[in-house]
């Protein structure tokens, strides 16, 4: 469910013609409704209405512009981030810092000092090497982090290979069968409180069974951590849960059917839960809004050639990733296209053979749930400015990320001396 619809054949973001800010703001652009990021949190909340005092911390790496941090810091959501950047534009968006989780499988010790300093929630280790890092650090500064090991259940999440992350195989956390030793060794070092476990498998995750099985398998190692001695007061969950992409297959479980599942596995767990949500909070609440420069015959199919690139929303030509392409303004007619981007590799291509709302040159065209990895993975590939982005609240709408000018690339670029 999001508020991009159609009044009187225009698509609007809430109240507001997409025509209009692309008029006054140019496109490429990702416009974000604010109404769709509120109504996420209050199903994922509703969700886990059965769960005690669950932690929400949004995964920042989805979408970490401000004003998205900033709308979910009002609702109390906490975040997970991955870097001291990420740490950083939380907490500059008024996330309190006791709500902060750490993840990310190469913390320096920078990055470990900064949260330390910051008095984040918990940070999830990734090693052994890790912890002891960590406990140099903490112990340093006299401090004592709260941590817990992110394991790796070894299941394959079923998505797709390049988001996969809970194989045995996968360079992420630490296998769940050699947890009490590594809990064992962690009890041992200074500046370290291992107070909880976590689990992440993968993102986009379609179906909930191997989600249920990682759980399962958390649920049982906290029992051998308590038998061992161990205090377990969280069990972080991750994040992954799927949204609905293209409305011709199946659509992913439901935020409901994820909350009854983990109410069902973790019942008589004795911790806190905390999620790591991101796609299922802001994919639907944007979109990449373009326009066709021209429409090119093909030798087949025509090429629509639009305004954004895979360096604007790379996820199609890195994952494969379907997104939902839809005239702004359609006139009733449609054709089979392929869409392209202007940057010059074949990987360029958002959909071949598309049916899709006939455009022609001028025409704007949305491409839809793009509000997560979307603009947060833009580059500027072919000097192309990072895209903007812009944030729609009712009828009233924002530039919430400038264009960047192509002379601020210039700009941070340096001659050598001999030059
Ligand atoms: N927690 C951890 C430790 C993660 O690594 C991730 C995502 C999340 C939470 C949030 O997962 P979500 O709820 O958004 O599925 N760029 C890819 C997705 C990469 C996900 C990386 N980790 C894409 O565009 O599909």
């Amino acid at each position: 469910m999001n508020h991009f619809e159609f009044k009187d054949g225009v698509m609007h973001a809430e109240d507001v013609p997409l025509p209009q800010i692309a008029a006054e703001a140019g496109t490429p652009i990702y416009v974000y409704s604010a109404a769709t990021i509120e109504r996420h949190v209050r199903v994922f909340r509703e969700a886990l209405a059965g769960v005690d005092d669950p932690l929400i911390a949004f995964a920042v790496k989805s979408n970490p512009n401000a004003a998205v941090l900033a709308t979910l810091a009002r609702l109390g959501l906490g975040a997970d981030v991955v870097s001291g950047g990420e740490l950083r534009r939380a907490l500059a968006a008024g996330i309190p810092a006791e709500k902060i989780v750490f993840s990310g499988v190469g913390k320096t010790a920078e990055e470990m000092a900064l949260g330390l300093d910051e008095g984040i929630g918990q940070f999830n280790l990734e090693s052994l090497e890790e912890a002891e890092t960590l406990s140099e650090v903490a112990s340093a500064r006299g401090v004592t982090a709260r941590v817990a090991f992110r394991v790796n259940p070894d299941v394959d999440a079923g998505t797709h290979s390049k988001i996969s992350t809970g194989r045995a195989d996968d360079k992420f956390g630490i296998a769940i069968d050699r947890a009490p030793d590594a809990y064992a060794r962690v009890a041992t070092l200074p500046g370290l409180d291992p107070v909880g476990v976590a689990v992440h498998i993968g993102s986009q995750l379609t179906d909930l069974a191997p989600s249920r099985a990682a759980f399962l398998r958390v649920g049982q190692l906290i029992a051998t951590l308590r038998a061992a001695g161990h205090t377990i007061l969280t069990a972080d969950l991750g994040g992954g849960l799927g949204v609905p992409y293209n409305p011709a297959v199946p659509a992913p479980p439901t935020p409901a059917a994820y909350g009854a599942m983990v109410q069902d596995v973790t019942a008589g767990w004795n911790v806190r839960l905390i999620f790591e949500p991101g796609r299922v909070i802001v994919g639907n609440a944007g979109i990449l809004l373009t326009r066709v420069i021209r429409v090119k015959a093909g030798k087949n199919d025509p090429f629509v050639v639009v305004d954004a690139g895979m360096n604007d929303l790379l996820r199609p030509s890195l994952y494969d990733a379907w997104h939902d392409i839809q005239a702004v303004a359609p006139q009733g007619e449609h054709f089979r296209a392929n869409i392209v981007g202007p940057i010059c590799e074949t990987g360029d291509t958002f959909a071949r053979t598309r049916e899709m709302d006939q455009v022609v040159a001028g025409d704007l065209v949305a491409f839809m749930t793009a509000g997560a990895y979307g603009a947060t993975m833009a580059n500027t590939y072919n000097s192309r400015g990072l895209v903007p982005e812009a944030m729609v609240s009712e009828d009233r709408w924002a530039i919430v990320r400038d264009r960047q000018p192509i002379e601020a690339l210039i700009a941070a670029d340096r001659l050598p001396p001999w030059l």
